[in-house]
């Protein structure tokens, strides 16, 4: 049996799994995030701890029999959240989380630091780690001289797990701090930060052990077994392994909150230019890559708000098939814009309004929106050489059949609807448990999921939704320079 234990922002979902991956159980504990000024967001890591223990006592009491004969647990967890440790391993502040503001004089300054693009093979967004701690640097001075560990969220809870401090190839990608093609810290990136090495958690691969669980847990657990802690992964590849998107050709396009357009790689083939993220995947040797949209599920929320209806009623009022562009378009830069254009001043827009356009119409031209800019994505992932033999389509927008086959269209791929399944993170991080403690190869392990069901573009409508796109492309300079 193995765990997945999934650390989310707003709760850890856990996971048992037997040695096919059929799960076995599943429980959930929810914790808060704090936001005590405009732009911050902070969680107290005991929280995560006490979640923790919460699921894994809910598990043991579901499931005494399965649970134990524990061998492996895996960690998932949000990324880039700083999590910082005086020298007897004390919490000195709330961790900074990945959806924290504070920082952006910082992030641009560390951006300009010549030669760290190359290094870090990304853009130093200010959600990612180092900014953080040059914030604390410039703002919380006592702290930082006490800083003698930065741990990721989810190497924290492993930190209580094992008593050990490692972090893994793909979440340390989001630090800023790593050499991502060397797989291994960057002196330089370090420097920059005004960090150093020792600051640093040991590296191991997701799918190699990083840690064994502690004997008094393993008696708290009424285990009388060793139990192997993965690496494990930062959430995005942590899902992506979950849905067997490793290699060349494996990708998933997500329609969540926020929009993911998610490409494996064999090679290291960054591209900090357009915005994508290239960061190290959680097996040996491969990467991934994602193009980011800030608002795709959260673009028709906003219209059902502010038409006082439901998102579901909206996107059930439009026909199974979508069959030509809307002369209406939207640009769902409603929170800024990530991948292509990396802007966080532009805002959404609609062009193209008639007095005889209603809610459905404004419906259909926020999902085309959506899709175009995922289409945005796709352009910047295949500017880097990634292809798409199969592409995932995953997240609650995916219920919208409407949405699916604009996207398919948009997109001009087929789209594979994975069977129910299990498919997520946690799923991802009982997957990397599983290769951690039978040293199993990861690819036999991690196999994209069965399709229920393949939406193919269709042919006859490529020529008018390949020029709505370039009509949708042509709109972004125009509203920069409108703002
Ligand atoms: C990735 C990112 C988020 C977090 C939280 O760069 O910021 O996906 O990992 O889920």
């Amino acid at each position: 049996m193995y765990l997945g234990l999934d650390l989310g922002t707003s709760g850890l979902r856990a996971i048992l799994v037997d040695d096919e991956g059929n799960v076995q159980g599943e429980a959930e504990a929810a914790f808060d995030l704090a936001h005590p000024h405009p732009g911050w967001s902070e969680q107290d890591p005991a929280a995560w701890i006490a979640a923790c223990e919460t699921a894994v006592g809910s598990l043991r009491d579901r499931c005494p029999k399965a649970f134990g004969a524990l061998r492996g647990i895996g960690l998932s967890g949000h990324m880039h959240g700083a999590t910082l440790l005086d020298a007897d391993d004390a919490v000195l502040r709330p961790c900074i989380l990945w959806n924290d503001t504070r920082s952006t004089t910082e992030a641009a300054a560390l951006d300009a630091t010549p030669g760290i693009r190359e290094i870090t093979g990304n853009i130093v967004f200010p959600g990612f780690t180092a900014p953080k701690l040059a914030w604390v640097r410039n703002n919380e001075p006592a702290v930082f001289d006490r800083v003698a560990k930065v741990l990721l969220p989810k190497d924290y809870l492993r930190l209580w797990l094992t008593g050990e401090h490692i972090s893994d190839m793909s979440d340390s990608a989001g630090t800023a701090w790593l050499d991502v093609g060397a797989r291994a810290w960057s002196d330089k990136a370090l420097e920059a930060g005004g960090m150093r090495r020792a600051q640093m958690p040991d590296l191991v691969e997701g799918s190699a052990p990083g840690g064994e669980l502690r004997p008094a847990l393993r008696e708290a657990w009424g285990l009388d077994h060793p139990v192997v802690v993965a690496g494990g992964a930062g959430d995005n590849a942590a899902a992506a392994c979950g849905s067997g998107c490793l290699g060349e050709g494996t990708g998933f396009v997500s329609l969540g909150t926020s929009g993911v357009l998610m490409a494996g790689r064999d090679s290291y083939c960054p591209d900090p230019a357009s915005a994508v993220h290239s960061f190290c995947h959680a097996v040996p040797g491969r990467w991934y890559q994602m193009g980011v949209i800030l608002a795709a599920t959260d673009s028709l929320n906003w219209l059902a708000r502010n038409l006082r209806e439901s998102p579901a009623d909206l996107a059930n009022s439009l026909p199974a098939s979508a069959q030509a562009p809307s002369p209406l378009m939207f640009l769902p830069y409603l929170s800024g814009e990530r991948t292509p254009h990396n802007d966080t001043r532009i805002r959404g827009a609609f062009v193209g309004l008639d007095v005889a356009m209603d809610r459905t119409d404004l419906t259909r031209a926020v999902m085309e929106g959506v899709a175009f800019a995922l289409r945005d994505s796709l352009e910047a992932l295949r500017g880097t050489g990634a292809r798409f033999d199969t592409l995932l389509a995953t997240g609650g927008g995916a219920r919208s059949r409407f949405w699916l086959t604009t996207l398919a269209n948009v997109l001009d791929l087929p789209l594979s609807l994975p069977r129910g399944s299990e498919l997520g993170a946690a799923m991802g991080a009982a997957s990397l448990a599983r290769a951690a403690a039978t040293g199993a190869d990861p690819d036999s392990i991690m196999r994209p999921p069965e399709a229920a069901e393949v939406i193919e573009p269709h042919p006859e409508a490529r020529g008018a939704y390949e020029a709505a796109y370039q009509r949708y492309r042509a709109l972004y300079p125009a509203l920069a320079n409108a703002g």
